[in-house]
């Protein structure tokens, strides 16, 4: 055997031992408590992390909302501005708000373009308010022979009133109005399936003529 690979021999032989030796003085675990040392560690460490998770909580709520509140605004101020203006929604220069004036209602009645079968003369509805009105919806409406939400009824009045072809309800149009028409009902208590009071007044009118 050469000299250079007698002594790299030597070297790994004496390496392999060493390693054995290390192999024997690992330390075999036993779970201990904790010590109040350790504790007091711990409780650092959770704590560091809550302010770290709290400071950024911090910074996201205060950008969110404001991020959302702008959003929500700018949709509300377009579905106003839709609902006041005559030519956007209508071709017969009506607006909402011709008959739902700041959201309300003008008090009076209005023609229908539906003739009824029996007299031949057109239906006449009363004007409701939309105060409250979202916080009705959905709801069955006799017309529509079907349970509808408020971008459809406000379809039925464009459709009906201000003869034009109805919005799509997946449109900016569509849902700027709804949402707007819907902030008309904030604060107001929730009756799905509500008759408009204008609307039961009169049948209890009517009802009570009968008897
Ligand atoms: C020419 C008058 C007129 C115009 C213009 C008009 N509406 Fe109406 N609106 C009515 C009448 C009348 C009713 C009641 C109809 C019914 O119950 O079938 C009504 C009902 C509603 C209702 C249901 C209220 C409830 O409590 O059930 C909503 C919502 C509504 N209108 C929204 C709108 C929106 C939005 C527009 C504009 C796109 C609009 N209206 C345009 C006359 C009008």
């Amino acid at each position: 055997m050469r000299r250079a690979n007698y002594l790299l021999l030597v070297v790994f032989t004496g390496v392999l031992m060493l390693s054995g030796l290390g192999a024997q003085e690992m330390k075999k675990h036993e779970a201990k408590p904790l010590t109040a040392e350790q504790k007091m560690m711990m409780k650092n460490m959770a704590m560091k992390n809550m302010d770290k998770y709290m400071v950024n909580m911090d910074a996201m709520m205060k950008k969110l909302p404001m991020a959302l509140k702008g959003s929500q605004e700018a949709t509300m101020k377009r579905g106003e501005e839709l609902f006041n203006n005559a030519k956007a929604l209508g071709t017969n220069g009506q607006a909402c708000a011709s008959c739902h004036p700041g959201g309300g209602t003008t008090g009076g009645e209005v023609e229908t373009p539906m003739a009824s079968e029996v007299t031949g003369k057109p239906y006449k509805l009363p004007v409701p308010t939309l105060v409250g009105a979202a916080a009705t919806f959905p709801k069955f409406k006799v017309p529509n022979d079907q349970v509808i939400t408020l971008t459809d009824m406000a379809n039925n009045c464009i459709m009906m009133f201000m003869a034009a072809q109805p919005m799509d309800p997946k449109s900016s149009e569509a849902r700027a109005l709804t949402a707007y028409v819907s902030s008309l009902s904030n604060d107001d208590k929730v009756s799905v399936g509500a008759m408009p009071a204008m609307m039961k007044k009169m049948m209890d009118n009517k009802m009570s003529k009968k008897k």
